[in-house]
């Protein structure tokens, strides 16, 4: 099934069809335990800097923690910009980087419609985005693979009720 769902994710569009994605599939259960640990020192030193009290930080951790630790699953998705163009001004660096994270965000769309397609639940988590090198350095990954985001993947719990989406009065314009 995982690896349908990657193959499914890796049929994104991507910009010069570079496939900037990269992918890392944790079911061990002690690197889930690793990486809970070590993205939380991350996260408590931010909740710390943000004033929160400490009972709130310790909620907030263990909350995480128990996300990443309970997934039966955890799909980590990176971005590698090793085999993007490279431009001299940094007007045209910014948008070849914006291409590949659009990319990789494409493949991330894939992925969750590939698991909804495998009858299972996912969910998009940003929080690799504020511990990418304590990532990379606990699951000893190139660092040419920069984390964006993980996913959560596994039978769900329970059918959540679906969340709201703005009507289309208020995000188009129709120019007739
Ligand atoms: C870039 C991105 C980052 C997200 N980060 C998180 C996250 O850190 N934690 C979480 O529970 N959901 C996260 N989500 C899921 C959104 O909260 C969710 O898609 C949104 O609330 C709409 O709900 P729905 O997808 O169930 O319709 C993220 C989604 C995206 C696209």
């Amino acid at each position: 099934m995982i690896q349908n769902i990657l193959a499914t994710a890796t049929f994104a569009p991507s910009a010069h069809n570079r496939q900037p994605w990269r992918f890392v599939v944790i079911s061990s259960q002690s690197v889930k335990e690793n990486l809970a640990e070590a993205m939380a020192i991350d996260f408590e030193r931010d909740l710390t800097r943000d004033g929160l009290l400490p009972e709130k930080i310790q909620a907030q951790l263990k909350r995480s923690k128990d996300r990443i630790t309970s997934a039966p699953v955890v799909i980590l998705l990176c971005l590698d910009m090793s085999e993007m163009d490279s431009y001299p001004d940094e007007n045209r660096q910014h948008a070849e980087r914006m291409m590949a994270i659009q990319s990789v965000a494409a493949a991330g769309l894939q992925l969750l419609l590939a698991v909804h397609v495998e009858r299972l639940g996912g969910v998009w988590a940003c929080w690799p985005l504020f511990a990418q090198e304590t990532i990379q350095g606990t699951l000893n990954i190139h660092e040419s693979w920069e984390p964006q985001a993980m996913f959560f993947v596994g039978y769900s719990a329970d059918i959540p009720e679906p969340r709201g989406r703005k009507p289309l009065e208020e995000i188009a314009v129709f120019m007739r």
